[in-house]
């Protein structure tokens, strides 16, 4: 695996793959890697030519400096995770090599990013759209492989690619959990053993709650209170919406896709979770 940090050495090692008709495919990542985006990039590995991971963390969208502060950053173990999941490039450049000046680009896809995170981290969706369309131009890949916990994130880069007009298929692969349950992410490698043991239980109750044969808005409610009765548990928000764009529906058969949004703080730091669940 190559371990390449400038735009220029990338785009030249990319172009000998395209020339010779090579396909590309493409993880972004922020680093602090687990077996989640292990999945995305054997995913990738299995169905193209070259692999690529970027690892770079991103500023542009974080809405909070102490959570920026706070992301854990592991390059080493990275890059070995990356070299036995088959990944062929790790680019992981600078913050000057991504953003040579400000980028003050604004991108706007109601209600997809207005809603749930978006109305919650002011700013946070157009910074990563702002990120993932300059490595979109900087690999060119022909697959990108996103992970289905970021459920609106994907809905996002999804409504961007279109509207860029970039010729890549965006790919969703399923959350990878924990054997508790938990959705595996980055962050949770900041939650104390305490912590850790109560926060798959916000998974087992939006699993419960696919069989309770109650309205939406009760079916929303009984997921709020049910998790907030866990000592260190407090839903920020959850919403039950249409999977396509993202708008709250009140009613089970109003769309062809259904699925539950939710953001809970975890312990006193406190760490902010997001899970969700697909009802139909
Ligand atoms: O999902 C993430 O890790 C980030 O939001 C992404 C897509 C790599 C952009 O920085």
């Amino acid at each position: 695996m190559q371990l390449i940090h400038s735009i220029t050495d990338l785009q030249d090692t990319l172009a000998q793959a395209r020339n010779t008709g090579k396909t590309i495919g493409f993880v972004p990542t922020m680093g602090a890697l687990h077996e989640g985006h292990a999945s995305l990039v054997r995913q990738s590995y299995k169905e193209n030519d070259i692999t690529v991971v970027s690892i770079f963390l991103n500023p542009t969208q974080f809405n909070d400096p102490k959570d920026l502060q706070r992301y854990p950053r592991t390059l080493e173990a990275d890059c070995q995770l990356l070299e036995q999941c088959g990944a062929d490039i790790a680019f992981a450049p600078s913050v000057e090599e991504m953003y040579p000046e400000p980028d003050t680009r604004t991108f706007s896809y109601p209600p997809t990013d207005t809603v749930m995170e978006g109305a919650r981290r002011p700013g946070h969706f157009n910074g990563v759209c702002q990120i993932v369309s300059k490595l979109f131009d900087a690999v060119q890949p022909d697959r990108a492989y996103f992970g289905e916990k970021d459920y609106q994130q994907i809905a996002v880069i999804r409504r961007m690619t279109a509207h860029l007009g970039l010729n890549i298929e965006i790919i969703p692969c399923p959350v990878v959990r924990e054997d508790s349950g938990l959705a595996m992410s980055s962050r949770n490698t900041l939650l104390t053993p305490e912590e850790k043991a109560i926060a798959p239980n916000i998974y087992h109750i939006l699993s419960q709650s696919k069989q309770l044969g109650k309205t939406v808005e009760e079916t929303r409610q009984w997921v709020i209170d049910n998790i907030n009765a866990i000592p260190g548990l407090e839903v920020e928000y959850y919403s039950i919406v249409d999977g396509d764009t993202l708008a709250e529906v009140q009613d089970w058969a109003q769309a062809p896709s259904i699925v539950g949004c939710i953001t809970v703080y975890c312990g006193a730091t406190p760490i902010r979770l997001i899970d969700h669940i697909r009802y139909r």
